[in-house]
This record gives C-alpha cells, sequence and structure tokens, in this order.
C-alpha cells in the first residue's frame, strides 16, 4: 500500500510538473523563468511590454497570466491616481498617504536605518495601492542651490548620498516594489532640464555625479533606473550610448529595466539601440488622437513592430529589453512572496515623525533660546509657511496626503494648556493650494500690504516671550519646484525685512527655515536661534513643534554647503556657459559646462578658502559633544582597506546623537585633488557623560580618484591624513598614514 502511495504521489508530482509552465514556477530561478515566458511571448506582446499604454501602467502579457504593471510618483510619498491617459485626478477616495518628509531631510538624518524604514515604509503604501515600481529615489547632487528639485535629492556629496540611497531602495524593494532611481544622469537644474547637454570631465561625472546611481545599482540592487531629460555628449539620457549601455549595464552589471522620463524619449534608432527598456510619458494627447490609442504612437511601440517586420531590426535589442521587464515583472507583480501593504498605518506616521526628528537641522542657538520654556509665557508664531500646506505643489512629487499638521498647529497641540499661542502672518507668498486637481482646501487670502503685515507682526512680538517665524520657500514655481529653478538665493516674499523688524523687538526671536534648498541670510546675526525645518510632510508639525520645545534633541547635520551667496558656489563662478549654459545655434540646446569640475560644494569654499554661512555636515544639539582619540587600528594594507576607531563623548546635560564625520586628504597626487573629501560616518547617540568608541571603515575607493587616462579608479602611494568630528569645519582630530 505504502508504495503504490508513493508512486499515485510522484504520477502527480510529474502530472503538475508537466502542466506548471517553467515560468510560472516559483521553485525555478528567475532567469530561467525569464527564458521560458520569452519563448512563449509573440512577437505583438513583446512590444506591448515595453511601452505604457496610459500615463502610469504598462501592458503585462494575459494571455501568460502576466499582469498589467503600474508605477506611480514619487520619492516622498505614493502620489494620488490620475484618469487614465490624463495627469488631473481620478477622483479615487482611498489614495491618500502619508506624505514623508522630503530625501533632502532624509539625508540630513545621516541615518542608513532610517532610510531602510523610510523605504520600507513607502513600499508597503505602494503595495496596498497596487503599484509594481515607485518612481524615486531622486540622488541627483546639489551643485547649485538653485535647483528647483534639490528638496527631493540627497545633497551635494557622492559619499553621503550613496550611503543613505543603499538602504531606502533596499526597504522599498523588500516589499516587492521596485525602486526607479532617478534622474540619470547630470540633471542638476530644472529651467532648460530638456535641452540641457551637460559638458563635463569624466573625473567630475565619475567622482561627483555618478556614485549615488552606482551604489543604488550595484549595492544597493536596484530594478529600475530612470533616464534624465537632459543631454550627454549630444545624446538625450534615455537612450544613450555611453551612459546607458557602457556606463549603467555594461560596466556597472545593471540588470533591472531603464525607464524614460516622460516624454524623454526623441529618436527612434536610439530608443532601439541605446539602453532604453521601457518608454514613458512620450507626449500623448490623450485618447483623442484619431481611432487607435495614442500609445500606439510611441516610438517602441507599432512603428519598431513594423520596423522588425520589415527587417529593419532584428529581435535582439527587442529581446533584451523585453528579458528585463520580465526580470521585473517575476521580482514584483508575478513575486508570489511578497508581503501585503497597508496605507496611512501608526507605523508610517512613526517613520515620518522619526526621520523630521532626526534630519532637522538646529544652525544656531546662541544663549540657547532654544528648546523654548512655554510655561506661563506668551509664544507668537509670524509666517506664513507656519500655516501653508506643503504637501501638495513642487511638482510630480506632490502629494494627497491623508493629514498634514502644519507647524502652528504642531504648536497649538503641544502648547495646548500650557501657555498661549498667537499668530500673524508677516508675509504673504503663495495663496494658491493647488496641483493636478488635489486641493489644500486652505484659503489663505490677504490683501493687506506687506508693510501692514510687518507691522502687525512687529506689535505682537513687543509683548511676546518668544517669537517664532516660519519662512523659507513653498514649493511654487521658482521656490523650490520641479520644472523650474530659483532665480536668486534670497527669500522671497519681503521675508528678509520683516525678519530684521523682529529680531530689532524681540530677543528671543527664533527663524525656522522650511526649504530643500539654503537661502541668504542677511540677519542671520540679529537673530539668536535658526533652525532648518525642510519639507516634513504629514507631520510636520509635530517634527518642529517638539524639537522647538525639547521633546526632542535635533540630531540632523547639513547635506549641503550654506553658501553666503552664489558668490560662494562653484557653479557660479565661470558665468553664464557653466549655469545655466549657452544656447547653440536654434536655441534646441542649451550646453552647460560644469567648469568647477569636482570642486561641488565644500569641495569648491575648501578649494577657494571661503566661508561658507554653515558648513557641510554642521548641526547643533541641545547638548555637547567631544570627538577624540582618533587612531588607525590597522596598518594600510595593499589592499587599502582601513579601520580607524575614535572615541565620541556627550559632555552636555541631555542625552542627544552626534554624527561622527571622517574626511580623508591625499597630500600628494598627480592630479589636483580636493582639500578633503567625506569618506565615512556614523551617527551615535550618547547619554549624558557617556563615551562610545565607535569604528569607521574606509576601502581603497575611500582614497582613490578617477584616473581618465585608464578610465578607471587608481589610489596612488603616498602620505594621506584622516580627519575626524562632527562637521566638515569642526575636526579636531588627525592622523597621518601611509599608502605603500
Ligand atoms: C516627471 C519627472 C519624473 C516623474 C515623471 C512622472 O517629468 O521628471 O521625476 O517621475 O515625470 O511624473
Amino acid at each position: 500500500m505504502k508504495y503504490l502511495t508513493s508512486f499515485l504521489l510522484l504520477l502527480t508530482s510529474i502530472f503538475l510538473q508537466a502542466q506548471t509552465p517553467v515560468y510560472l514556477d516559483p521553485t525555478k530561478d528567475i532567469e530561467t523563468r525569464v527564458e521560458d515566458a520569452l519563448k512563449r511571448m509573440t512577437l505583438a506582446e513583446k512590444i506591448d511590454v515595453i511601452h505604457a499604454q496610459s500615463k502610469f501602467s504598462s501592458a503585462g502579457v494575459k494571455r501568460l497570466g502576466m499582469p498589467d504593471f503600474w508605477t506611480d510618483d514619487g520619492p516622498h510619498g505614493v502620489r494620488p491616481d490620475v484618469l487614465w491617459d490624463e495627469w488631473e485626478q481620478a477622483g479615487q477616495t482611498n489614495d491618500s498617504c502619508v506624505a514623508f518628509p522630503a530625501l533632502t531631510c532624509l539625508a540630513a538624518s545621516w541615518n542608513p536605518e532610517a532610510a531602510r524604514a523610510y523605504g520600507h515604509a513607502l513600499g508597503e503604501e505602494a503595495l496596498y495601492r497596487g503599484k509594481g515600481m515607485i518612481l524615486g529615489p531622486g540622488v541627483n547632487i546639489y551643485r547649485t542651490p538653485l535647483g528647483g528639485r534639490n528638496f527631493e535629492y540627497m545633497g551635494e556629496d557622492p559619499y553621503l548620498t550613496s550611503r543613505m540611497v543603499v538602504p531606502y531602495v533596499q526597504g522599498l524593494q523588500s516589499c516587492g516594489v521596485a525602486s526607479c532611481v532617478k534622474h540619470y544622469c547630470l540633471n542638476n537644474d530644472e529651467e532648460y532640464r530638456h535641452q540641457v547637454n551637460v559638458i563635463i570631465s569624466d573625473r567630475a561625472l565619475h567622482e561627483i555625479y555618478l556614485p549615488g546611481f552606482e551604489a543604488a545599482v550595484k549595492e544597493g540592487k536596484a530594478w529600475g533606473v530612470m533616464g534624465a531629460y537632459n543631454l550627454y555628449k549630444d545624446e538625450h539620457n534615455c537612450h544613450n550610448q555611453y551612459t546607458l549601455n557602457k556606463i549603467l549595464k555594461k560596466d556597472w552589471g545593471f540588470d533591472g529595466v531603464l525607464v524614460s522620463d516622460w516624454g524623454g524619449v526623441h529618436d527612434f534608432d536610439q530608443a532601439v539601440k541605446n539602453g532604453l527598456d521601457m518608454e514613458f510619458g512620450t507626449w500623448t494627447d490623450g485618447l483623442t488622437m484619431g481611432a487607435t490609442n495614442a500609445y500606439d504612437q510611441y516610438f517602441l511601440s507599432k512603428r519598431y513592430q513594423k520596423a522588425i517586420v520589415e527587417g529593419r531590426y532584428t529581435t535582439k535589442e527587442l529581446d533584451e529589453k523585453v528579458r528585463r521587464v520580465l526580470r521585473l515583472f517575476f521580482r514584483t507583480t508575478m513575486n508570489k512572496q511578497r508581503p501585503y501593504g497597508f496605507l496611512c498605518s501608526e507605523s508610517h506616521y512613526e517613520v515620518a515623525q522619526k526621520v523630521a526628528a532626526e534630519g532637522i537641522v538646529l544652525l544656531k542657538n546662541d544663549g540657547n533660546v532654544l528648546p523654548i520654556k512655554p510655561e506661563g509665557k506668551k509664544i507668537l508664531v509670524v509666517g506664513e509657511n507656519a500655516i501653508k500646506m506643503m504637501t501638495v505643489g513642487g511638482g510630480s512629487s506632490s502629494l494627497k496626503a491623508q493629514h498634514e499638521i502644519s507647524p502652528l498647529q504642531g504648536l497649538q497641540m503641544r502648547l495646548k494648556g500650557i501657555c498661549d499661542v498667537e499668530y500673524a502672518r508677516g508675509y504673504v507668498g503663495d495663496v494658491s493650494g493647488n496641483y493636478n486637481g488635489v486641493t489644500t482646501g486652505q484659503d489663505l487670502k490677504d490683501d493687506r500690504a506687506p508693510e501692514v503685515l510687518i507691522a502687525e507682526a512687529v506689535e505682537k512680538a513687543k509683548t511676546a516671550d518668544y517669537v517664532i517665524i516660519f519662512g523659507g520657500l513653498n514649493k511654487s514655481d521658482y521656490q523650490d519646484c520641479e520644472g523650474h529653478d530659483r532665480k536668486t538665493m534670497d527669500l522671497p516674499y519681503n521675508q528678509d525685512k520683516l525678519i530684521t523688524a523682529l529680531a530689532a523687538v524681540n530677543k528671543q526671536t527664533v527663524y525656522v527655515n522650511i526649504s530643500g534648498n539654503a537661502v541668504c541670510m542677511p540677519w542671520r546675526k540679529q537673530v539668536p536661534a535658526i533652525v532648518q525645518g525642510w519639507f516634513l510632510g504629514s507631520e510636520a508639525g509635530i517634527g518642529l513643534a517638539d524639537m522647538l520645545l525639547g521633546k526632542t534633541n535635533p540630531s540632523g547635520h547639513l547635506p549641503f554647503t550654506w553658501y553666503e551667496n552664489l558668490n560662494q558656489v562653484g557653479a557660479h563662478s565661470f558665468g553664464e556657459s557653466a549655469f545655466p549654459g549657452i544656447w547653440r545655434e536654434g536655441k534646441k540646446i542649451i550646453d552647460e559646462e560644469y567648469k568647477e569640475g569636482i570642486y561641488v560644494g565644500y569641495r569648491w569654499t575648501d578649494k577657494q578658502k571661503l566661508k561658507p554661512t554653515f558648513a557641510f555636515g554642521h548641526g547643533l544639539s541641545y547638548t555637547t559633544f567631544k570627538v577624540s582619540n582618533l587612531k588607525v587600528l590597522s596598518p594600510v594594507t595593499t589592499d587599502g582597506n582601513m579601520t580607524f576607531t575614535v572615541d565620541v563623548t556627550n559632555t552636555g546635560s541631555v542625552e542627544g546623537s552626534d554624527v561622527v564625520q571622517l574626511y580623508i586628504t591625499d597630500q600628494k597626487c598627480s592630479v589636483d585633488r580636493p582639500v578633503k573629501e567625506l569618506k565615512a560616518f556614523q551617527k551615535v547617540n550618547l547619554k549624558p557623560g557617556e563615551t562610545k568608541t565607535i569604528t569607521l571603515k574606509t576601502d581603497k575607493r575611500a582614497l582613490s580618484f578617477w584616473d581618465e587616462a585608464s578610465d578607471g579608479w587608481k589610489a596612488e602611494p603616498g602620505e594621506f591624513i584622516a580627519w575626524a568630528g562632527d562637521s566638515s569645519d569642526r575636526l579636531p582630530c588627525k592622523v597621518k598614514f601611509t599608502l605603500k
């Protein structure tokens, strides 16, 4: 009987095996499943999966049981659904989300584990919403503080960006949702993003602008990368032989899909041959274009199919594209191990609050004005940014948040029953509140003249114990927004006059700047306390109130240099040709030459011996720290791996976290190198009086520069210096070492 049973079981499993096609068999490895599925697909089905069928979806293969594939923006939360082929809202009632803090705030946390939690929470929201790919994170480097989309990115330093993007991608993809790291590459400004042709040295390309993408691909194993609108070597980055076929796919071994930016495909033959895998957003006028779906007009649609049928192309390039799309399917929509998602859960709000708490930067705190001691006091809150919703607007990262707590609301919630909180508008900026049909519902209209608004605030400030001004930018056009760069570094809407007037009448004035970029602060000597508050999303008011009232101890450090003004910026030191560029004949292409080369951010201000308002890596705390006793643990082995230890002590009276940063100087090299470069960091939490010895590791890449002659990384033997401290301008520890 026993033998009969096992024989019957064997027969059944053989029968089932015969029935379960390989591509559907989860026990088979992905590559085997890809090849099996590819073999089964018709030409029409292969063409269908490599281009959009709607604003944010592409076709699956229904006959083979592969569902349509849905993507969605963006880096800070899952965008509300739009109509099939319109940017307007679909009007769903189940697509409000958690708006997480902007990625600049995440970078300012210098906490890779916070990045992992961020990616994971976003992945759960995307799963719930049925999205197989999130169009983010963005990792373009801050080349200029005017950059319209800097708030979506991770600062000026390639190493910090690399360390923060990897766990974000891993966290997101652990949910079976693909990341789509963007905008690859050299999309560092917005105004002419579709026409800019970047001219740049190989060193600057590899040392500054590529590392974030390289880490996301090689360490993060990103399943998607988005090509950028702009050109490099005269080819658009959505179909670029050099950046896509050579660097991304051959050198880095990227096995995912290269997705075009929306409307980023311009050339048929390049779209076939130069590394593009999925074409999205090519201009369509919706379904009104003739009888057939407008998406048939895409480069990688009927035209491509026809060219193959007519023998102008084999299916070589097509099959390579389809393999990558199938790999994406098996990693996401066809992945049976995917967890279930959920939306707007407590755990997601906790992540948003944690990232806010860890990213807010205390820039200045003379006389320890902060944290505020509110008992029995009168607090005046001033500024449009204390009340304006910031989750709506800014471009494609705009969201329909389930809720957004404003700074004023946050303070009112936390101070209820403790003291009064008065409010004065102070200035009027952008009273609109609508993006793609998502409306804030706020009525910010106020027709009073600027001087009346200032006079009202000043009058109230005279009798207040504290004045807290919320100013900065607001994601409206030219004020940290996709599609436009800022025209100046100055604060808009007459804020400088307001801040100066308030500081003159109240010695306990606090200025909180809400932005993704540095702004000029001509009044900073008159203001005792200054905070960089970022675009914090749903929990903005809670994050800011808790920090101002000392419930949380700030531990953010700047991910970019806070320049005094544009004269301190490399990109703005070589005239028009370096920014925004020089138009070619016919005004179709604008050549923008990155003449500052590798000297971006602190690398530039170090080289030019300039003193910025606040340095890269700067951030204060309500306690104090001492960084000491930097040691090289291991003699420099020929493979260049090194281990350092350094002590950090909390020399103050409250618990807090510090960010220990390690910079390396190459004392002698055959090429010019920066004074120092960030090569390791670690955030460490310490109780009062506590000392921890932390270990920092670097590898040979940390000692290397991009050698243009050999087209690769090179570390020259010689003397190096390692510096340690908790800001690029506060490095008390120094140790020398030799690379043999
Ligand atoms: C936009 C953006 C890109 C976004 C895409 C879809 O133009 O450049 O970041 O993901 O289109 O909205």
